[in-house]
């Protein structure tokens, strides 16, 4: 039997882009006739019973916006079989057929726990500023986040070149340097310190000084937060080589403004896909799109860790600085 009614929401760490999925998905559903619901912030809004109908116009105007409207949070209480009961109960209570989670990892692991429970088909939309998410190509909010911490580390280069000056900068990145290695080798930085690469300040203390005695002045070193502190970094580089040294930590930042084109088209394609999926009976899976073509990944893959190939885009900053 065909679904009446789905319900759609944004959880975990927001990402510019989570509205423009949103749109999507509430957009192609009711114009398939098949009735969203909106839930607000995330899995507490199911356990909770915060929940409205969605329609055509509930999604005007967002397209632009970062952040989501739906809100999100991280919540600890749907880990538990108690939590996850309540939210099945009102699943049943609103004769919610099938859930679309609009989030990262986390959220689809927390998805795949409870569709092993209950069987509730669920497809997940990737959208996370790290793209950490395995098997998945690329997610909705880190091509917005990698401009933003571009633009930074473009005017941080005004000044470290005027005043001559180190600069560490922290980019996000819990546990993956990505948006580390794509600011560093797209603002032509000199050094990318990440989580998956062993790193000497010793080393790069030297190359600094011997940089220094050639008339290179001004460095900037790009440390996503999983690996290090930049303030940390700093006082240290400070100390090893006794040259100016400043710190700055881009912070949440990076996770607002307005999407990117490409965030945005990405969102709204895997928002129509995510529909087609679940419409159509897939279930416990993410839609991820490759060189514009839709594929779905198994939540079960989805939650492994991703290894970041990082050696090729490493070694270019090196041999380009
Ligand atoms: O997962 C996305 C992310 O932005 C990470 O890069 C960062 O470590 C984390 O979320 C920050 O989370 P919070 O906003 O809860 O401090």
């Amino acid at each position: 039997m065909a679904m009446k009614r789905i319900a759609v929401m944004t959880t975990g760490g927001d990402a510019p882009g989570m509205n423009a999925a949103v749109r999507a998905v509430v957009r192609y559903a009711t114009n398939n006739k098949v009735e969203v619901m909106g839930v607000f912030r995330g899995w507490w809004g199911l356990i909770n019973e915060e929940m409205k109908l969605f329609d055509h116009r509930s999604v005007s105007g967002i397209i632009n916006e970062g952040g989501t409207i739906l809100k999100t949070m991280r919540c600890p209480e749907f880990e538990t079989e108690e939590g996850q009961k309540r939210a099945h109960d009102n699943i049943k209570k609103h004769a919610i057929e099938g859930l679309i989670i609009i989030g990262g990892d986390g959220s689809f692991r927390a998805a795949h726990s409870f569709y092993k429970r209950y069987a509730t088909p669920c497809i997940g939309i990737p959208a996370s500023i790290d793209n950490d998410i395995n098997g998945v190509y690329t997610t909705i909010g880190s091509d917005t986040a990698i401009n933003t911490a571009l633009t930074a580390i473009d005017n941080i280069r005004d000044t470290a070149t005027s005043m001559e000056r180190i600069f560490v900068v922290e980019v996000m990145g819990r546990h993956s340097g990505y948006i580390a290695l794509q600011v560093a080798l797209g603002g032509g930085c000199e050094e990318a310190i990440i989580p998956e690469k062993k790193y000497d300040l010793n080393n790069i203390c030297h190359d600094i000084v011997n940089g220094n005695l050639r008339g290179k002045i001004s460095w900037i070193i790009v440390v996503a937060e999983g690996a290090g502190s930049a303030t940390e970094i700093a006082r240290q580089i400070a100390e090893l080589t006794t040259l100016e040294t400043r710190a700055v930590v881009l912070g949440h930042i990076q996770r607002g403004g307005r999407p990117t084109a490409f965030s945005r088209t990405l969102a709204l394609r895997l928002g129509q896909a995510a529909v087609e999926h679940l419409l159509k009976g897939d279930a416990d899976k993410a839609v991820s799109s490759r060189n514009g073509r839709v594929e779905l990944v198994d939540f079960e893959t989805a939650i492994q860790k991703k290894a970041l190939e990082a050696d090729a885009l490493y070694n270019l900053i090196r041999v380009l600085t």
